[in-house]
């Protein structure tokens, strides 16, 4: 990374690159049946911080990983959140009617498109990786690493847990595995495909997983703190919704000042784990940064 380093350019630039590679990699809204490719650019568009995208190309960035192969990942790996964040909203889960300002896919369409969006959007990911141009080796390794972080053992397995526990005192450790499952599965990912595509080694690859485990988890746990103290205008969903719905957060079991100074913690200790790459992990660090300061 040079000396003329801004993040704030950095961070506009990559953000855009990541709306034109998922206009460019999802089919056009007019494709048959329209009704359905039109709402899942209404899910995967028009808002959302693009997080995990930026993940991707700042992991990506610190080897040198062919642009197109980090624009898939970055695409695929959207689109496991968006379908995740489709399905979290339905009836049967959070139910939840404002999501990124707007409407909920079901309540903007419906039930049964909702549905349809997310199992869509899935098979989108990882087709988009299977078409990546890159070597069969890498691609496979990126195919892996998505459908692990997306399934059972990772985000879906985590929405299952956080469902089970509605109404329940986790303990904190239940907690912390409830929040790297549904949350930190699909930012470590994020970070994991960026480094794949780089080919980076072993070592490499152990660093940013120390980094993304913290950041993961400190994610989460901003994100059950701004549900607690911001208003829906400013979040684009609906506020209280946890407190509402009895969720176990780090807020409703460890209190507001110890989820922040955990949230904090965490932050540290990400930033910290990435030393070794020097400068050139300058992203992944403002990107700590600005995951856990969001919303003051
Ligand atoms: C919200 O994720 C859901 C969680 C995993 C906490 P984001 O806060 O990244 O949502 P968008 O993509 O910016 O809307
Ligand atoms: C959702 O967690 C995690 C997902 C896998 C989508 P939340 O239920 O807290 O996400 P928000 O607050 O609705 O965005
Ligand atoms: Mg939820
Ligand atoms: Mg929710
Ligand atoms: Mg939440």
């Amino acid at each position: 990374m040079n000396q003329q380093f801004t993040f704030d350019d950095w961070l506009r630039a990559h953000g855009q690159r990541a709306e034109k590679a998922l206009d460019s990699l999802l089919d056009g809204a007019a494709t048959h049946p329209a009704r359905l490719h039109e709402a899942m650019r209404y899910a995967a568009q028009g808002g959302g911080k693009r997080i995990r995208p930026l993940l991707v190309y700042a992991a990506g960035e610190l080897g040198s990983a062919n642009q197109d192969v980090l624009d898939a990942a970055a695409v695929a790996i959207e689109c496991i959140h968006a379908y995740s964040l489709v399905h979290d909203d339905l009836p049967c889960m959070d139910d939840d009617d404002l999501r990124r300002g707007r409407p909920t896919v079901h309540k903007a369409y419906d039930e049964a498109t909702a549905l349809l969006v997310g199992d869509a959007l899935q098979t989108r990911a990882f087709e988009v990786l299977a078409n990546a141009h890159c070597d069969a080796q890498v691609r496979l390794a990126m195919i892996s690493a998505l459908a692990a972080a997306s399934g059972s053992r990772g985000m879906a397995g985590g929405q299952a847990i956080d469902l089970e526990s509605v109404g329940k005192k986790l303990d904190l450790a239940g907690l912390k595995q409830m929040h790297a499952m549904k949350t930190g599965a699909l930012l470590s990912c994020s970070v994991a495909l960026g480094g794949i595509a780089a080919q980076l080694n072993h070592a490499q690859m152990q660093c940013l997983f120390n980094y993304s485990e913290a950041l993961g988890l400190a994610f989460q746990i901003i994100d059950d703190v701004l549900d607690a103290t911001a208003d829906s205008q400013t979040l684009g969903k609906t506020a209280g919704k946890d407190a509402a719905n009895d969720k176990p957060t780090y807020v409703t079991l460890m209190g507001l000042d110890y989820a922040k100074q955990a949230a904090k913690e965490l932050q540290e200790n990400a930033i910290a784990g990435l030393e070794s790459f020097g400068d050139k992990a300058q992203a992944l660090k403002d990107l700590a940064l600005l995951v856990v300061n969001r919303g003051k």
